[in-house]
């Protein structure tokens, strides 16, 4: 079925400007009634305690996913903003709503409980690929003193959170469109972010490069399922990104919306032709 409507959609040839045009009908509609489409974004890192003092986590400043959330705000979406420990300024807004975490657990318990209201999912967060594993928990407790000997921590790697998300998704029959980000040397971007599609099961992956760690500016690739990439024109600020991107998203949630309302059409009709 989704294939069906994936091929009509590329035959109407301008349904990308089509979905913008609806959005933008939606939005002001919401305005009115303020039913707005709901923005879910993850940010900044997750910190995996190690003891009472260190943890293990990623670089990151969250200062996109914070960008990200203002630029949706400005467009009449209402955003759930999920930040990791991050010193990121959030500009105060009535649509924004800011919802801290710390570890990768208390990320999963926010995203199972915001997931079902968002029409789209934005994963920026860093989060930290590897925790204490279970049997040296107990540490976590005090300060670890420093000694000669130095020390060997035993590792777990951390449940991959976009991935699922992905998997609620398919299992609960959720609508929204799921984006996640990949963050490579440039060399490798185009082949991981392909893997990280697939991998991870979502609708975009933003690739950017090492460079943007905890920088203000950004060079990114947006690598679709159905294969076509989109490049931002050059270096642009990760306060410019915002609105770049935010017009892609609007534009994945109305072909998602399309392709699921031609679904339930051929459903409804129960010829041949759209049963196949
Ligand atoms: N991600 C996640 N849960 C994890 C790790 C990553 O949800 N435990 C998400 C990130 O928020 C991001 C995407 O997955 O949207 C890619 O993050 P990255 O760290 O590049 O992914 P990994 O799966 O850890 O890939 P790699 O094998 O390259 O480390």
């Amino acid at each position: 079925m989704a294939k069906k409507s994936t091929a009509r959609l590329s035959k109407t040839g301008s349904v990308k400007s089509a979905a913008k045009r609806a959005t933008r009908s939606t939005r002001v509609a919401a305005e009115r009634d303020d039913e707005r489409p709901v923005l879910l974004i993850t940010a900044g890192p997750t910190h995996e305690p190690i003891d009472a003092v260190r943890y293990i986590g990623n670089r990151s400043s969250g200062k996109l996913g914070v960008a990200l959330a203002v630029a949706a705000a400005e467009c009449g979406w209402k955003v759930v903003l999920l930040l990791g420990p991050s010193a990121a300024a959030v500009p105060a807004h009535k649509l924004v709503q800011v919802l801290r975490f710390v570890t990768t657990d208390d990320l999963a318990a926010l995203l199972k409980k915001h997931q079902p209201g968002a029409d789209a999912m934005v994963m920026a967060a860093a989060v930290a690929d590897f925790r204490l594993a279970k049997a040296e928990k107990a540490m976590a407790a005090g300060k670890i003193k420093r000694t000669a000997a130095g020390m060997t921590l035993k590792l777990e790697s951390t449940p991959d959170l976009l991935a699922g998300c992905s998997v609620r998704r398919d299992e609960e029959g959720f609508q929204q469109v799921l984006v996640g980000f990949a963050l490579e040397s440039e060399a490798k971007l185009p082949a991981s972010a392909k893997d990280k599609l697939k991998r991870k099961g979502v609708d975009a992956v933003v690739a950017n490069e090492l460079s943007t760690m905890e920088s203000d500016s950004i060079t990114a690739s947006v690598f679709y399922a159905d294969g076509a990439v989109s490049k931002t024109p050059g270096k642009m600020s990760k306060r410019e990104f915002g609105p770049w991107l935010m017009d892609i998203i609007e534009t994945l949630v109305m072909e998602k919306a399309i392709a699921s309302q031609h679904d339930e059409e051929d459903a409804a009709c129960g010829c041949a032709e759209c049963a196949g």
